[in-house]
């Protein structure tokens, strides 16, 4: 199974500067080794990177999307309009969706089955705020969301999960502590327990689960290398070629 390093960029970046990003990038990473590279820019960067990562390896995801493929959704972009721009990836029910945006794991279930028919992979994200995880309640708040979010959902393979406790995420903070190897080890033991419930054992090895909050060159070694992270959604740390690369570097060093 190839791991799977993705970079969430948010609202950061135009299109020019999208295109800066992946010629230097492309300067440092001359292959992409086995892991899945993925980068998710803002919509109205999707064109300029889709075509200057052309032949490298890189793949391309977007930040979200409505789940109908045409129709009177005034300021929403469709799934077949990410196929049809080169996206491989979606991510889904990034915690800044669900507190800022108000969406539910209903309308993110919507989405994961529409990305599936599309052919486009979810990356789905869950996680406990620091609330929840304070009260104890982590792993009702992981399962709850995750059960939800892939009810109906049959093509588990091409799910990726990404977990991504609320509390650790930097939100443009550099100096924020992500999850210890522990804690998030433990939390994705726990996720791909879920898994084998929902589906059966193979699938739930098969099914990569990655961490993200406050992933950095740093820290990537010890926590991208844990038996059951898959990878990392990385979003600060992602913004700059350099350490975007220095990631991938240390992510590489241990079980690929
Ligand atoms: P961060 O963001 O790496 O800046 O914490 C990760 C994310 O929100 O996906």
């Amino acid at each position: 199974m190839n791991r799977l390093i993705a970079a969430n960029w948010k609202m950061n970046k135009t299109a020019e500067e999208s295109v800066l990003f992946i010629k230097e990038f492309k300067k440092l990473m001359n292959n992409t080794g086995n892991a899945d590279l993925v980068i998710c820019p803002p919509f109205t960067s999707l064109e300029a990177v889709s075509k200057e990562i052309k032949n490298s390896g890189i793949k391309l995801g977007a930040q979200n999307m409505h789940f109908e493929n045409a129709g009177a959704y005034t300021g929403e972009i469709s799934p077949l309009m990410l196929k049809e721009i080169g996206c491989e990836y979606v991510i889904l029910g990034h915690s800044e969706r669900r507190e800022f945006f108000n969406e539910d794991d209903s309308l993110i279930n919507k989405k994961v089955i529409a990305a599936l028919n599309s052919g486009l992979k979810p990356i789905l994200c869950i996680g406990e705020n620091w609330e929840q995880r304070v009260q104890e309640k982590t792993e009702d708040v992981i399962e709850d969301q995750l059960i939800k979010g892939l009810q109906n959902a049959d093509k588990i393979k091409n799910v990726v999960i990404a977990y991504e406790p609320v509390w650790a995420i930097s939100r443009g903070n550099a100096a924020q502590k992500p999850a210890t190897k522990g804690e998030a080890e433990e939390a994705h033991l726990f996720i791909r327990k879920l898994l084998e419930g929902i589906y059966d054992e193979k699938s739930a090895k098969e099914t990569r689960i990655i961490y993200g909050g406050s992933v950095k060159p740093e820290n990537a070694k010890e926590l991208l290398n844990m038996k059951n992270i898959d990878g990392g959604l990385v979003g600060n740390a992602s913004l700059d070629p350099k350490s975007f690369y220095e990631i991938i570097l240390a992510a590489k060093m241990g079980h690929i």
